[in-house]
């Protein structure tokens, strides 16, 4: 069957379980990560002797939010509040939320989210700030807070539906997708590549935290029916698999033997430079992908990079420096600590040819293995030149084989 999913009716995930949250169709820019689908954020109503609500959405969702709990329940009716997160797409709609339902109604979040919150909010809520591991009945059910700082903010915080084994993960197995299908079986694989790019871009730099919680869950011996993120599609039939998938990127092992090629090009130079060292590659058996800045978004990049073996890039000189393009690329690749990759840096220039050495400087800093010198060419490259660009891919080429 065939769930039409939000901004219509809310749908019961499972007895006495709402999911009253929104779908943001239009959105294309999630603070700088392209969501080219839309994003939903998802909120959670939990009908009990105490209703629940487990967090909100972005601010101009609210009324949203509102009318989608109206047609289950009276929102006044609504006992507690759960903020497992700070940021604002979860939160802005508290104020609306809060107004409506009663100011005086318990907020129940971490001890960093009461204070993050009152960062944000002036309003003086009734905070509740929970310890890890405290349970919260709510009459015939009970919640369970799991502390899960930095994932994705130091106020984040996991809720486990002890009963029905629903964990609500916040950010945590999220993707940036907005569509009609509810769950992971309706949808199938067609989502890893969302769950894989919502990695890379927002939780990549968290993955030593990310291996440690999912050790702490399989210790405690959380049973887990249902995961149900604050972003995109519930995971029902197979939690387990994006679990794995999880520890799989966390553990950031670039199983696949291909190079990413990261450049910008004023005049074509440095983009033939990309042409012969992708050769030089090939011939070592290295399957690689040429992305100019100017032509893809740098979250596809950076999720293109998540499981690739050599990151290759490639900037002209441009008024002494690089251009900026590559300069906006590896600041936000550094941000987000990739681990255990080869590098490489080339690029053309005219007089003074700065770029290799300030890209090479840059990932050196981010730890890459350089097993080539980079590579400069003046003006445009000629047939030596292409020579030397092809054997510095099959130096990079030969290491990434190992
Ligand atoms: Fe979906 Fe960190 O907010």
């Amino acid at each position: 069957m065939l769930y039409i999913r939000r901004n219509m009716k809310p749908v019961e995930i499972a007895k006495g379980v709402y999911d009253v949250g929104v779908n943001d169709w239009n959105i294309r820019d999630f603070h700088g990560y392209s969501t080219h689908i839309g994003t939903s954020y998802n909120a959670f109503l939990i009908i009990d002797e105490k209703m629940t609500l487990i967090d909100t959405v972005k601010k101009q969702f609210a009324d949203q939010l509102l009318d989608n709990i109206a047609q289950i329940t009276d929102p006044k009716k609504i006992d507690y509040v759960v903020s497992n997160h700070t940021e604002m797409d979860h939160s802005g709609g508290l104020p609306r939320v809060m107004h409506r339902i009663g100011e005086d109604k318990p907020l129940f979040c971490s001890k960093m989210g009461a204070k993050n919150l009152s960062r944000h909010f002036p309003q003086k809520w009734n905070y509740h700030a929970v310890k890890n591991g405290e349970e919260l009945s709510l009459g015939s059910r009970t919640l369970m807070f799991l502390e899960t700082r930095m994932l994705h903010w130091p106020d984040s915080m996991f809720s486990y539906l002890k009963e029905d084994k629903i964990l609500f993960s916040s950010d945590g197995f999220g993707q940036h997708y907005a569509g009609h299908e509810k769950f992971d079986d309706i949808i199938g694989d067609a989502i890893m590549p969302h769950a894989k790019k919502y990695f890379a871009n927002i939780l990549l730099l968290y993955a030593p935290l990310i291996l440690k919680l999912v050790e702490n869950v399989t210790q405690l011996g959380l049973e887990i029916d249902m995961i149900c993120p604050d972003h995109g599609i519930l995971w029902r039939k197979d939690p387990g698999k994006i679990i794995n998938a999880y520890v799989e990127w966390s553990r950031q092992e670039s199983a696949e033997k291909k190079a990413i090629l990261i450049y910008d090009t004023m005049w074509h130079s440095t983009e033939a430079m990309a042409q012969a060292i992708g050769s030089g590659l090939t011939e070592e058996g290295v399957a690689f992908r040429p992305m100019k800045l100017r032509e893809w978004h740098r979250s596809d990049i950076m999720t293109e990079v998540m499981d690739a073996k050599a990151v290759i890039v490639g900037s002209p000189t441009l008024n002494n420096g690089l251009f900026p393009t590559v300069s906006d690329f590896l600041t936000y690749m550094k941000g987000l600590k990739p681990q255990n990759k080869i590098g490489g840096a080339f690029g053309s220039y005219g007089w003074s040819g700065e770029s290799v050495k300030l890209v090479q400087k840059e990932l050196e800093a981010m730890e890459f293995e350089m097993p080539a010198p980079g590579v400069k060419i003046q003006y445009v490259p000629g047939k030596d030149d292409l020579e030397k660009c092809a054997e510095f891919g099959r130096q990079i080429g030969k290491a990434v084989i190992g």
